[in-house]
């Protein structure tokens, strides 16, 4: 099969011929339709992900048609149209019987600890646990964001940050993650604000419903202090900046890796009693009531691809966001 293959962090990688995926008891095999392209796959390209061994193909947002079945996966079939949570779960720990597959010790993330959907063939482990199928209308380029972007938003407005009608929330970043949480936010009937440095995503933004867009710096006293801020970039600067523009008791959400960390104002954070909370992707049960939101009209994923590319396409345009990030989500078919 063909697959886009990263050979050394930061040097270009190729579109080549390699092994398919061979299927593995509890697994099934997809023929990758879409797949997307996502900032956690330029910090994988980068270096960044202590997990990936070299020679490896990137790619963690996906859905496709299942295309081999192992032994001892009941309920799927070969043609079924799915997608899975980036985060595959192992169902049988401490943390996944409690239903936060999202934090399982045993996880496997395609693309991250083994070959991902930048390829013609990815693998599904423990594939009873993280598959779910897709809606019949809902088309494979939509469903690719879900695994990743948008259910991690999803989670982390929703779950996580518990965002109310009414209720104030600052997004800063309004990338594929942060653009997915003014939508949500939105659709909970948020009063949303979102800050990005883009005036492409800020045009977005507020079509998907963003009250108020602003461009760093961004002085957030002048809408309302917000009840829920959301790190959607991974910046310790926008950290510093949400934790003095929260409401006390305020909580921030962070999404966004800070892989060089963070220096919270910990005095702050006692004195205005705010919760700082990390989310984490979102597991496959939790997707029908996202699933019905989206069936019912309320949340529009599809709205959010602006980009549809090849996958010899693919290797120049994860080296380019390094310098720029293209406004919306992109969608690579292999
Ligand atoms: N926690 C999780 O489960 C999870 C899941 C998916 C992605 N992520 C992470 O979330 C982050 C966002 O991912 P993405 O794919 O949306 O990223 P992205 O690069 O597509 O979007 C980032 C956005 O931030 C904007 N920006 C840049 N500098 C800014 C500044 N100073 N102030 C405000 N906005 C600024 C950019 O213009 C862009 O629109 C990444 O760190 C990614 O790795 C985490
Ligand atoms: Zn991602
Ligand atoms: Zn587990």
């Amino acid at each position: 099969m063909r697959a886009v293959v990263v050979s050394e962090y930061g040097v270009l990688p190729e579109v080549r011929e390699v092994a398919e995926p061979s299927v593995d008891a509890g697994s099934v095999v997809l023929k990758v339709e879409a797949t997307g392209l996502c900032r956690s796959d330029w910090h994988g390209w980068m270096g960044h992900d202590s997990d990936i061994v070299l020679p490896h193909v990137p790619g963690h947002e996906l859905a496709g048609t299942i295309a081999a079945v192992g032994a001892g996966v009941s309920g799927w079939a070969v043609g079924d149209r799915v997608t899975t949570p980036f985060i595959c779960a192992c169902g049988r720990c401490e943390q996944c019987l409690e239903g936060n597959q999202q934090v399982c010790p045993n996880q496997l993330q395609p693309g991250f600890n083994y070959w991902g959907s930048f390829a013609e063939y990815v693998a599904v482990p423990y594939a009873e646990v993280n598959l779910v199928r897709l809606p019949d209308d809902m088309t494979f380029a939509t469903a690719a964001g879900l695994g990743c972007r948008f259910a991690t938003s999803f989670r982390a407005v929703h779950q996580v940050g518990k965002v109310t009608a009414g209720e104030r929330v600052a997004v800063f970043g309004c990338g594929g993650v942060g653009l997915s949480a003014v939508m949500i936010a939105s659709a909970l009937g948020a009063e949303v604000i979102a800050i990005d440095t883009n005036p492409d995503a800020l045009a977005l933004a507020r079509t998907y419903g963003a009250a108020h867009t602003l461009q760093p710096p961004a002085d957030l006293t002048e809408v309302g202090r917000p009840h829920v801020t959301i790190d959607a970039l991974g910046s310790s600067d926008i950290v510093q900046q949400a934790l003095q523009a929260l409401r006390p008791r305020g909580r921030h959400v962070q999404i966004g890796l800070l892989p060089a960390g963070v220096n919270l104002d910990v005095g702050r954070l006692i004195g205005q009693e705010l919760s700082w909370l990390g989310s984490h992707g979102m597991p496959a049960h939790a997707y029908p009531e996202m699933l019905n939101l989206v069936a019912s009209g309320n949340l529009n994923p599809a709205d959010l691809v602006t980009r549809t590319i090849t996958l010899d396409e693919t290797p120049a345009a994860l080296a380019a966001l390094t310098h720029t990030t293209p406004a919306g989500v992109t969608v690579i078919t292999p």
